[in-house]
């Protein structure tokens, strides 16, 4: 199990992006790359190895080259062929517009009161109890309530959709690739009954007899002609599933940590204006995604580096984040930077054709986490190390035990 920790000694030798001490605390190793070694290969990772890119110039090339850099593999170091948003254009532009026709700001903003009714309910549970570990009794439930709410899961079905949830999400680190496969077709079983129900629905009486959300939305939608099939749904149903619970979680408990860690949680919490600019320099300073990859589609040299083609290479965003050529002050954690400017120049929702469709729903949830919680639990504060998600390319807590006064 393996600890967060806030900062650390500089890091020497080389990079290791599996060493323990970079899983504790990636921002220094991350600022030696940057210093030396700009265009880093790691050889110990399957047969080729792979590079990693750690300026904020040399990232926000590399996801904003889609020509040169393709998606087409895969945005983790294994090379897959899934297809759908995991391509390139043209075939992701039809995907992508889908997700952005029916995941819009009007169904996020017209969610808030929604969200704000479940925390609380959540927050309900265990307010009483005096300690809690953040992740299990808030911060991991949240985010699966509401996507389910926006998918248009039933409240009875929540209960099975969030285990299968936690499930497949189980499944991603467990050794045995059945696990994860049984927590698929458990959710793609749900999903292809509900579809089908839909699609008789839609047939006899028309689109207005269907409920306004987001299954409605994807299941109404058409490319060339034709409504999308399942075997098209069921895998962007699942992205929006894993994309955005983990990731949520970890913005939720990160900026939660870090605010106490540092000692301006009392300050965000009497000025409540004060939350969107904390949620948001949490996502700089602590990118829920670490980085995310591309693979080269021809030879190319980068900082006199010689990638060949079909390479994977490692755009790091947690640390174009922390660059001084792109920041003052990186390593401080601030509450006074510029909103505008911080959104502009972040990483961590990713960029261009890619960029995070949920980003303003996580930005959401995580701002009336913070109001909530502060309202909520007087005297907040630590109650023991956090434990880190066993994942090298994100950054959260598994568990963050919290205590208050009662
Ligand atoms: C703090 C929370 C979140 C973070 C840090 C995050 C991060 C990211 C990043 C870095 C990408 C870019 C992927 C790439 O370039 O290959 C991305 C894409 C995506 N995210 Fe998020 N995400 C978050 C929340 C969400 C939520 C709440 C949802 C939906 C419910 C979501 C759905 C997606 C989808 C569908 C894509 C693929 C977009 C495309 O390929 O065009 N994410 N996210």
């Amino acid at each position: 199990m393996t600890i967060m920790r806030s900062s650390g000694a500089g890091t020497s030798g080389e990079y290791d992006p599996f060493a323990p001490e970079v899983l504790e605390d990636p921002a220094p190793a991350h600022r030696a790359l940057r210093d030396k070694c700009p265009v880093h290969h790691y050889a110990g990772f399957g047969e080729k190895g792979f590079y990693t890119v750690s300026r904020h110039a040399d990232v926000t090339e590399v996801f904003g080259d889609v020509g040169l850099w393709s998606s087409e593999w895969g945005q983790g170091p294994i090379y897959t062929r899934e297809g759908g948003l995991r391509s390139d254009p043209p075939e992701h532009t039809v995907y992508r517009r889908l997700v952005t026709s029916a995941f819009t700001a009007r169904r996020t903003a017209a969610l808030e009161e929604w969200i704000t009714a479940t925390a609380a309910g959540l927050v309900d549970g265990f307010a009483g109890d005096g300690r809690a570990d953040l992740c299990e009794a808030f911060a991991v439930p949240l985010p699966v309530l509401v996507i389910a709410e926006i998918l248009g899961v039933p409240a009875s079905d929540q209960a099975d959709f969030k285990e299968w949830s936690d499930q497949f999400m189980a499944g991603q680190n467990a050794a045995d690739p059945a696990v994860q496969g049984a927590a698929r077709a458990k959710i793609d079983g749900y999903f292809t009954g509900v579809l089908g129900r839909r699609r008789e629905v839609l047939a006899g009486d028309g689109p207005r007899a269907l409920p306004d959300d987001l299954l409605t939305a994807l299941l109404t939608a058409e490319h060339d002609g034709r409504p999308f099939t399942d075997e098209e749904l069921l895998p962007l149903i699942l992205l929006l599933l894993v994309g955005g619970n983990e990731t949520t979680t970890s913005l939720i408990a990160n900026a939660v940590w870090r605010l106490l860690d540092l000692g301006l949680w009392e300050e965000v919490r009497a000025r409540p204006e004060l939350a969107d600019a904390a949620v948001e320099e949490s996502l700089r300073y602590d990118p829920p995604v670490l980085g995310l990859y591309r693979t080269s589609t021809r030879p190319v040299v980068l900082h006199g580096v010689e990638i060949p083609v079909g390479a994977k290479v490692h755009g790091l965003y947690a640390s174009a984040n922390r660059d001084p050529e792109a920041w003052d002050d990186p390593d401080t954690f601030r509450l006074d930077r510029d909103l505008n400017e911080l959104r502009r120049r972040h990483l961590s929702f990713g960029l261009g054709r890619y960029l995070c469709p949920g980003a303003a729903l996580a930005r959401l949830e995580a701002r009336i986490s913070l109001r909530l919680l502060g309202e909520r639990l007087p005297g907040l504060r630590l109650d023991g190390e956090p434990t880190r998600v066993d994942s090298f390319m994100m950054w959260g807590p598994a568990t963050l035990p919290i205590a208050w006064s009662v």
